[in-house]
């Protein structure tokens, strides 16, 4: 009895030790690190961090090729060195011994992993799962919502073309209404446009809600990919809501460009990528889903676990390489080590207001006229010089030749779309952008226009079909 006692007192005078010790090693390491923080804020200034964006870390921490100009980060993201290294780390495991891997591994690290980008998105990690890509996250809920022939999905014109066709192809299956509201921009070559203000967008669904109670689900950009229209997503699930209709919004481009917080949007479903904005490997994206539809949501690829929970079923999808969902907490490192959104915003949302005054001035056009409040912060979208669009004409097949000429003539590699009859360039910022793309950029255009002044005639293909990514109309559709 006495010696237990002794052994006891002992015992817990060493925990106690230790405990003194690791939160003084805490506080010590907290300290290093903020004296450290002031000793670079004092001699670089308070914004030292932005220093190390640009060229520096396009050579140092990106993968990218420095002969190539790059404008647009917003169709495929860029992954840095770190995090691919993450994913070669987790590849080469995998290979040491696949049946350790998958029978005893992938699972933690998957769960781990998800746990850091629930805390990054503000979601409860239950209601979260990986998924390759929006594409396959939107197809998920829209075939797992039961729809029935005469139901509603309203869409805008403004929606993702993938995202148009999915909907559109389970409009036919279930024999439910394709609804598409028309957003439009006052710029100059329209007649009676509405100028949109927050609040009117809000209006505009409320009157086509109402107008079209067979509504039974909503697809809502938080950021629109053609046009880089940041829509107020939480007002609009609230009015979808008022009108029983589900929300489903697609988030692409928002992990890393917005400030997140599923639980408090209100939606129903969430599909974002992560590796767009966030540096994660490409093909990684989450899926948020209310915990009221857990068991109703299903994976495409059904498979063992079908019976299980939300997140077993979104796991196990045959045999796949995980690595790049096992990355993703690498990626949410990454972004906050070089600054996190505060940072990382300032940066971007500057240099994409510059870029885009800049080259409405060189070109002679304007910026796609959008409120303040609803503008993207990394992206911005300007007018080409109307010659371009006489040459190629104003269709995305024309865009798309145009793309190919910049890149292939002057290693530019830039982003058009055709927007109400006409052509535009949408522009990207991310870290690794300096002013330098976005001018050179604006030159290249410029000797494109001249040569098309002086008789270089593109060959583009007459569009055959409706282009479905601009001014779109059906007759099956209202408002
Ligand atoms: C708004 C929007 N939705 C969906 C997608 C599809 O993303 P993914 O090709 O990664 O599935 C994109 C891609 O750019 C997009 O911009």
């Amino acid at each position: 009895m006495e010696t237990m006692d002794a052994d006891s007192l002992k015992g817990s005078r060493m925990r106690r030790i230790l405990q003194l010790g690791t939160f003084v090693v805490f506080v010590w390491w907290a300290a290093v690190i903020k004296s450290v923080s002031a000793v670079f804020t004092f001699i670089f200034g308070k914004d030292y961090r932005l220093a190390m964006f640009g060229k520096n870390i396009k050579k140092n921490l990106f993968l990218l090729d420095e002969s190539i100009v790059v404008t647009n980060n917003g169709s495929y993201g860029t992954i840095p060195k770190k995090v691919k290294e993450t994913q070669w780390k987790y590849q080469e495991e995998m290979e040491r011994c696949p049946d350790i891997w998958f029978r005893y591994k992938v699972k933690n690290l998957w769960n781990s992993s998800l746990e850091t980008v629930a805390k990054f998105v503000g979601a409860n990690v239950k209601d979260l799962v990986f998924i390759a890509n929006a594409t396959s996250g939107i197809n998920a809920v829209l075939r797992s919502v039961n729809f029935q022939e005469g139901d509603g999905i309203l869409i805008t014109n403004q929606t993702y073309g993938a995202v148009q066709m999915t909907a559109q192809e389970i409009c036919q299956e279930k024999k439910a209404k394709l609804l598409v509201l028309n957003v439009t921009f006052p710029t100059s070559d329209m007649t009676g446009s509405i100028k949109y203000q927050v609040t009117e967008i809000v209006e505009h669904y409320e009157k086509v809600l109402q107008e079209n109670t067979n509504v039974k689900l909503v697809i809502i950009d938080a950021i629109t990919s053609i046009s880089a229209l940041k829509l107020p997503i939480k007002k609009l699930s609230e009015v979808c809501h008022k009108h029983n209709a589900l929300v489903l919004i697609d988030g692409a481009h928002a992990p890393g460009q917005i400030p997140l917080d599923l639980e408090r949007i209100g939606a129903d479903f969430f599909v974002g990528n992560l590796h767009k904005w966030l540096f994660a490997p490409r093909g990684c994206a989450i899926l948020w889903v209310s915990p009221k539809f857990h068991d109703v949501i299903i994976p495409q690829v059904v498979s063992w676990f079908h019976d299980k929970n939300l997140q077993d079923r979104f796991f196990q999808q045959g045999t796949i390489d995980h690595t790049s969902y096992t990355s993703a907490a690498a990626a949410v490192q990454f972004y906050r080590e070089i600054g996190g959104m505060g940072a990382i915003t300032k940066y971007n949302s500057q240099l994409a207001t510059w870029a885009s005054t800049t080259l409405a001035e060189t070109w002679d056009t304007e910026v796609l006229p959008i409120p303040e409040s609803m503008r993207a912060p990394f992206m911005a979208v300007i007018r080409l010089p109307g010659e371009l669009s006489a040459a190629y004409g104003a269709t995305q097949k024309g865009a798309d030749k145009m793309m190919s000429d910049v890149y292939h003539k002057y290693n530019v590699i830039a982003c058009f779309i055709s927007i109400q009859a006409s052509l535009w360039c949408r522009v990207s910022v991310q870290v690794y952008n300096v002013k330098e793309d976005y001018m050179q950029l604006g030159e290249v255009v410029l000797q494109l226009k001249e040569e098309c002044v002086n008789g270089f005639c593109p060959k583009v293909e007459k569009a055959a079909e409706p282009n479905r990514w601009s001014w779109y109309e059906d007759p099956q559709l209202s408002s």
